[in-house]
């Protein structure tokens, strides 16, 4: 109620690049201390055994995690697990530190519960996260993404497949999973491993890093169902547990809203509402055709319960989100995980792994 009546209203007058910074630096402070985390986990935490599962090897306490882009470069572990989230995925990280596209690069959509992201892969690189990681513990699983450098040298595909293989040496050891991001809408050269011919390349390269935690890609919601084809066929050949679905969209006439409401904003990727159905059907089609043998990572317009619910029935073993955390404040977590509660109870479920894929069951 206080986020949406009195917060929301005067964040959402400023520059939303500039309260992304301020809401990190708050978190970043709130986590330091333990007694500021406890505060806000009495507050914001939710647990219930119904929402606890294993996923290749790693246990979470609930299915609710950030997605990547929202705390790129690692400032908000320590307070998340008090926020209610069940885990988190920083990044996109790439090899080299890059400073992202020009300003402004961020713009919301209210009325349609959206935002354009324009940011292009800004972070201080493998390196200085991999000194930030060193010596931290985690109260929850930790997932870390990965993407290529957004500058021109990475155009070339040799020095791309380098620049991902150089941040899962670096970083794969403070991950518990490492997700391999060939979906950013706004780098130099587009995305170059939709491709099949070089998603091959790119993961037998990866594959020569052996390690024995989770590695899964994630996808535009722009694919066709030709390349989704593609991209479940190459990945069977090599070391992927799963997939992420879905990433921003790109192609805006596919989004539902009418293209003349985009004069007041940028280039970029759309998030939210505009996401969640291609991502849905995505997730439907993936859990089907490989009857459930690759993790799904659910992504993609998740405001409520009865969204995560959705995806999870889809093929979803796990949520992220970060537009839904924007629009709806600090609670949300702990809404989504309550109304999730009611949702499997409902369905007769005992534990949410019991739903996952339940719509292609009947
Ligand atoms: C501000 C912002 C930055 C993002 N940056 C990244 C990123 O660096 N890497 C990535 O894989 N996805 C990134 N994303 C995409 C999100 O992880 C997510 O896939 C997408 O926003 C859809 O989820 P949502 O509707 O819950 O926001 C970003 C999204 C937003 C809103």
């Amino acid at each position: 109620m206080i986020y949406k009546n009195i917060l929301k209203p005067i964040f959402f007058k400023q520059d939303p690049e500039k309260i992304h910074e301020s809401m990190t630096k708050i978190g970043s402070i709130l986590g330091k201390f333990i007694v500021t985390r406890l505060l806000v986990s009495s507050i914001l935490n939710y647990k219930h055994s119904s929402l606890t599962q294993t996923v290749d090897g790693i246990t979470y306490q609930n299915p609710i995690g950030l997605a990547a882009g929202f705390d790129k470069d690692a400032h908000l572990t320590q307070i998340l697990p008090s926020i209610g989230f069940g885990f988190e995925e920083i990044g996109s990280v790439t090899a080299l530190p890059c400073k992202g596209n020009p300003k402004p690069r961020l713009w919301r959509l209210p009325k349609y519960k959206s935002l354009v992201v324009y940011y292009g892969l800004k972070n201080k690189g493998c390196e200085a996260i991999a000194q930030k990681l060193q010596n931290k513990k985690f109260d929850f699983p930790l997932g870390i993404s990965i993407a290529k450098t957004n500058c021109k040298e990475t155009v070339d595909i040799d020095t791309a497949i380098e620049d991902y293989y150089t941040s899962l040496v670096r970083l794969e050891p403070f991950a518990d999973y490492i997700t391999i991001n060939i979906s950013c809408p706004n780098a130099f050269g587009g995305q170059p491993f939709t491709s099949a011919e070089l998603l091959d390349a790119l993961l037998e390269k990866l594959d020569t890093f052996e390690s024995n935690k989770p590695r899964y890609i994630k996808v535009s919601p722009d694919l066709s169902i030709d390349q989704v084809d593609d991209l479940i066929s190459v990945s069977e050949n090599h070391n992927i547990q799963g997939f992420i679905i879905s990433n921003l969209l790109k192609k805006r006439e596919n989004s539902g809203i009418p293209l003349e409401e985009f004069s007041k904003v940028g280039h970029g990727g759309l998030s939210g509402k505009p996401v969640q159905k291609h991502a849905n059907k995505m997730i439907s089609y993936v859990h089907k055709k490989t009857k459930g043998r690759f993790t799904i990572i659910g992504v993609g317009g998740v405001f409520t319960g009865k969204d995560a619910y959705a995806k999870i029935k889809a093929g979803a073993s796990l949520i992220q989100l970060v537009t839904g955390l924007v629009y709806g404040g600090p609670t949300t977590i702990k809404r989504i995980n309550q109304e999730l509660v009611v949702l499997l109870e409902k369905d007769g479920f005992s534990n949410i792994s019991e739903a996952v894929g339940s719509n292609h069951k009947k």
